[in-house]
C-alpha cells in the first residue's frame, strides 16, 4: 500500500448525498483519524517547507478545519473565505458554482494585502467553481496565489485542470473516479 493509498482508505463515501447520483467523500473519518489527519496536513505542504507564506486561505467550511492547521504548520495567517452574509467586516464578494449547485461566497476586503503570497486550502476540488471563485477573490485584492492544495481531487469533474489554466500550480493527495 502507497501513503496515498494508506489515506485514501480514510476517506468514506456516501451514495445519493447530497443529491441522487453524487457520491459524497466525506472526510470526517481522515479528520477524526489523528494519523490520516497530521499525514494529510504534513503531505499538503510539503513542497513549500521553507519558503515563505503570508496567509492561508480555507474556504467554508472543510476548508477551514484543514487551512487552519495548514497555516499553523507554514507560520502564517488565516483568511476565512465564507458562504455570503456570514463576516461582519466589508467584504468581496463573487457568485460560484459546484459540482451540486450555486452560491456566493465573500472575504474581508482587507484581508490580505497586495503581494501577499497566499496558498489556498479546501478538501476536496471537483469542478473547481469554489476554488476558482476563491482565487478571483484572492487576486482581486492584490494577493500573489501561490497554490492551491487539497487533500481529494475529482479528477474526471475538470478542477485541477481549470485551476492549472489560470496559472495555479495544484497538489492534491489522492484522486476519485
Ligand atoms: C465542497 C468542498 C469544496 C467544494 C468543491 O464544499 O468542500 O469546497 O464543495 O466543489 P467544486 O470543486 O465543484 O466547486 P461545499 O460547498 O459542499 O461546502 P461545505 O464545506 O460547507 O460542506
Ligand atoms: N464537493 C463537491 N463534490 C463533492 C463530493 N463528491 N464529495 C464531497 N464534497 C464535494
Amino acid at each position: 500500500m502507497t501513503l496515498s493509498d494508506d489515506l485514501k482508505a480514510t476517506v468514506r463515501a456516501i451514495h445519493d448525498y447530497p443529491k441522487p447520483g453524487i457520491i459524497f467523500r466525506d472526510i470526517t473519518t481522515l479528520l477524526g483519524n489523528a494519523w490520516a489527519f497530521r499525514r494529510a496536513v504534513d503531505e499538503l505542504v510539503q513542497p513549500w517547507a521553507g519558503s515563505k507564506i503570508d496567509k492561508v486561505a480555507g474556504m467554508e467550511a472543510r476548508g477551514f478545519i484543514l487551512g487552519g492547521a495548514v497555516a499553523h504548520q507554514v507560520s502564517a495567517g488565516f483568511v476565512p473565505i465564507r458562504k455570503k452574509g456570514k463576516l461582519p467586516h466589508t467584504t468581496v464578494r463573487i457568485a460560484y458554482s459546484l459540482e451540486y449547485g450555486l452560491d456566493e461566497m465573500e472575504m474581508h476586503v482587507d484581508a490580505v494585502k497586495p503581494g501577499e503570497r497566499v496558498i489556498l486550502v479546501d478538501d476536496l476540488i471537483a469542478t473547481g467553481g469554489t476554488a476558482e471563485g476563491a482565487v478571483k477573490l484572492l487576486r482581486q485584492i492584490g494577493a500573489e496565489v501561490v497554490a492551491a492544495c487539497f487533500v481529494i481531487d475529482l479528477p474526471e469533474l475538470g478542477g485541477a485542470a481549470k485551476l492549472r489554466a489560470m496559472n495555479v500550480p495544484v497538489r492534491t493527495l489522492m484522486t476519485f473516479d
